[in-house]
This record gives structure tokens, C-alpha cells and sequence, in this order.
């Protein structure tokens, strides 16, 4: 079957903990790669960081999910972020997936640069450049598995908010569909999940307050998606079976799709 369709998918800390949730979405991630998908992963790590923040007795600082990174966190970040990356990269060889993992220093397909007026948050980061041609090439028969932990083009380490690099590159790209894993059903107003979110009642939701901590960087990163061209933006929960599938080929999407 011919198919070029490239996808981003970010799966978040608290997903990745789970044997099972990541079994299962890197079977789903199998089967479209099977059928000529180009797939690129991008991992957080929040959880996995937070503990081996308080196992060292760092404070945990956070502004609207952007966490404060001096360089005992980054040092902290490359432990658990390279933890992650092995672990999906195996997991998918053991599928017999072509899969190349680029993390810290290793990646050398795109770059970050500090990120200016958030206050003081240290070494945080946002993607300056991605070497496009060459990340298509790899991409031709490879899936892509990116870290959070991104160096400058003077291999200085950024810590970059995982839905801002997965945002990043389907934006640089031109993707086709950016899909966001996370352990909640989509984004919740009322207590109800809100289906079908447009761009333009998000300035609403964050007026009144509806969203908070991570959700707040998820949705500023689907605003810039969205805005850049990126089409098909979906918010889902990546505990339920076959999650990525149904995006894909169900009519009735899961989850929360953000629109124009
Ligand atoms: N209105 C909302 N709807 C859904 N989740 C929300 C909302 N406001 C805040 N959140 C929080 O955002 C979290 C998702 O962001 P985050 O913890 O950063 O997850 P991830 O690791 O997937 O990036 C949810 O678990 C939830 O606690
Ligand atoms: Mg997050």
C-alpha cells in the first residue's frame, strides 16, 4: 500500500510508566509503519524526572509545565530522558521496527536555543532548527524517537517542553496529523470531555481557568500547530486499546481534535 502520510505522536510521562499502554501503542505504531506511515515519536518524561528530582532533593519548580532547569536538572534529565528513549527503541526492535533514537547530544537533526521572556527558567529551550532534508531521509525508512533534551548548534543542552518539540516538527515538517498521548480522556470542562475544540474558543478556556499545569503548555503548542498548518491535532488517552488506530481509520475520533 502507498502511503507517505507522516505522523507525530507525543506520549507523555505517566503513559510510558506503563508496561502494558506502551505496548500496545508501539504494536499500533507497528501496524502503520507497516502500511507506509512515517512515524515520529516524541517521549516526555515528567514523571520519571520528578523522581529522580526528589531522590536527589532537588525542588520542583514548574510554571505553567515548564519546569525550572539549572544543571543538576539537566544532568538529571539526561538520565531519564536516555532511559525513555532506550526503552521505546528496544521495544520496537524487538518488533523488527528500522528505529533510530536521537537524544541529547546524539541528536544532530535539529537544534534548540533559550527560550526568552518565561521569566527565569534556565536551560529551557525551544526548537530553533531542524535539518529537514536529511530528518526526511531518515524518516524514509526509519521511525524517529526524539528526546526531550535537545542540544544548540554549539552543543550546549535545552530542556524542551516535549509538546512544544513535538509541536516544533510537525510544524517544520508540514505533518499530516499530531497526536498528543496523555492519561486524561481529552480536555475537560465540567467535568465533560470537550470533543471538538476550536482555536478560537481557547482564549475563553484560558480566561477562565479552565485548564491547568501541563494542559496549559499542550494546548499554547496545538494553538501554534494549528496555526502553522497542521490539520489534524488530536488530544487522547493512551490507556485505552488501540487508541492510535482508531484516530487513524475510525470515523468518530477519540479523544479531544483541535480545530481552526
Ligand atoms: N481542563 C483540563 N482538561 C484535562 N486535563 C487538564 C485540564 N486542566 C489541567 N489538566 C491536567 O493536565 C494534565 C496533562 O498534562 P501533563 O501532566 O503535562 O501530561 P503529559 O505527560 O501527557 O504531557 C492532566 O493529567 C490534567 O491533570
Ligand atoms: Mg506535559
Amino acid at each position: 500500500m502507498k502511503n507517505n502520510k507522516i505522523i507525530v505522536i507525543k506520549i507523555g510521562g505517566s503513559i510510558i510508566d506503563n508496561n502494558i499502554y506502551i505496548k500496545n501503542i508501539i504494536g499500533n505504531v507497528r501496524e502503520l509503519f507497516l502500511k507506509n506511515f512515517k512515524i515520529i515519536i516524541v517521549h516526555g518524561g515528567s514523571k520519571q524526572i520528578d523522581r529522580e528530582m526528589i531522590r536527589h532533593k532537588i525542588k520542583i519548580k514548574k510554571i505553567d509545565g515548564k519546569r525550572y532547569t539549572d544543571l543538576k536538572t539537566i544532568k538529571i534529565l539526561d538520565k531519564c530522558c536516555k532511559q525513555i528513549n532506550d526503552r521505546i527503541v528496544n521495544l520496537m526492535k524487538k518488533h523488527k521496527i528500522n528505529v533510530t533514537g536521537l537524544h541529547s547530544k546524539y541528536n544532530t537533526l535539529m537544534y534548540a536555543n533559550k527560550l526568552q521572556n518565561v521569566g527565569n527558567l534556565g536551560y529551557v529551550g525551544y526548537i530553533s532548527r531542524i535539518k529537514k532534508l536529511e530528518f526526511l531521509k531518515l524518516l524514509k525508512d526509519n521511525i524517529v524517537v526524539i528526546s526531550p533534551l535537545i542540544p544548540d548548534e554549539r552543543k550546549k543542552l535545552y530542556n524542551v517542553n516535549a509538546d512544544d518539540v513535538a509541536q516544533a516538527i510537525s510544524t517544520f515538517l508540514k505533518v499530516d496529523r499530531l497526536i498528543f498521548i496523555s492519561d486524561i480522556d481529552g480536555v475537560k470542562y465540567k467535568n465533560r470531555i470537550i470533543k471538538k475544540l476550536k482555536v478560537s474558543n481557547l482564549k475563553q478556556i484560558f480566561k477562565k481557568d479552565i485548564v491547568s499545569g501541563g494542559m496549559i503548555a499542550k494546548l499554547n503548542a496545538c494553538i501554534k500547530a494549528i496555526k502553522k498548518g497542521v490539520r489534524n491535532i488530536h488530544i487522547v488517552n493512551g490507556k485505552y486499546c488501540d487508541i492510535i488506530l482508531k484516530i487513524i481509520f475510525n470515523k468518530y475520533k477519540p479523544g479531544t481534535t483541535i480545530q481552526l
